[in-house]
């Protein structure tokens, strides 16, 4: 069985947009997928773990642990989706790959939020799906593809069907340090999918259709990374 990494931003899990009925029916689609593909996700911290890292910051804490406040925020994110996976879903946030292979030998599906200070999700993904010999991360997020910029900001802004690796670590690299950044992907990251050669889509995460056509690998609108 092929295994597939997930990576569900907290910006689409939890935006308090109907929440609960996107994570009924993200469980839904993760379980009936996991019959075909071994399944690891990742969860993101979102707009609540923003949330604390500004007031953190505004109190005075040093970046690192700010991020240790984000990786808590991930973790609380990760249980919600566990819950609702249910008996499928290895039961708490696996805090290290070594945990996650393990919990993969008796579940179906194996859910993890942060690791370490000074990367985001995207990273613990790309680390995972090395470790985990994935075929494929899926970076589920909030925009429906890599842009030339932010296309929030910039009208100008053009979607990208197909980029390379190189291209993404560009793209990637213009972005501030500093916890709690918000890009369509992490540098360190992008620097390990290319490393492992791991293909990498971005998808509109809120698009369970879209969504489940990235994670099988068929034709899905958003961009794929490779080679
Ligand atoms: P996210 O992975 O959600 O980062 O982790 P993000 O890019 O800010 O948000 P999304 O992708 O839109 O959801 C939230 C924060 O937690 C810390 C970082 O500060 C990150 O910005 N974090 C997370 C870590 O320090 N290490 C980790 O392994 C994961």
């Amino acid at each position: 069985m092929d295994t597939v990494v997930v990576s569900i931003g907290g910006s689409i899990l939890v935006p308090d947009e109907d929440d609960k009925d996107y994570i009924v029916k993200l469980a839904e689609l993760l379980n009936g997928i996991s019959e075909k593909v071994r399944l690891f996700i990742v969860v993101g911290g979102g707009r609540i773990a923003r949330y604390y890292i500004r007031l953190g910051r505004s109190l005075g804490a040093d970046e690192s642990y700010l991020d240790d406040i984000g990786i808590e925020v991930t973790r609380l994110n990760a249980r919600m989706l566990i819950i609702a996976l249910g008996d499928s879903a290895y039961h708490v946030p696996a805090e290290t790959f070594d945990e996650a292979l393990s919990a993969a030998k008796n579940h179906k599906i194996v859910i993890m939020g942060g690791t370490h200070p000074g990367h985001t999700t995207d990273a613990v993904s790309a680390m995972l799906g090395e470790r985990a010999g994935a075929i494929r991360l899926v970076n589920a997020t909030s925009v429906d593809g890599v842009y030339t910029a932010d296309p929030k900001k910039d009208p100008d802004a053009r979607k990208l069907d197909k980029i390379t690796f190189n291209e993404l670590i560009e793209i990637c690299m213009k972005v501030p340090p500093g916890a709690g950044p918000n890009v369509v992907f992490d540098p360190l990251g992008a620097k390990i999918v290319a490393r492992s050669g791991i293909e990498t889509s971005v998808v509109q995460g809120r698009d369970l259709v879209e969504l489940e056509k990235a994670i099988l690998g068929k034709e899905f609108l958003g961009t794929v990374i490779s080679g």
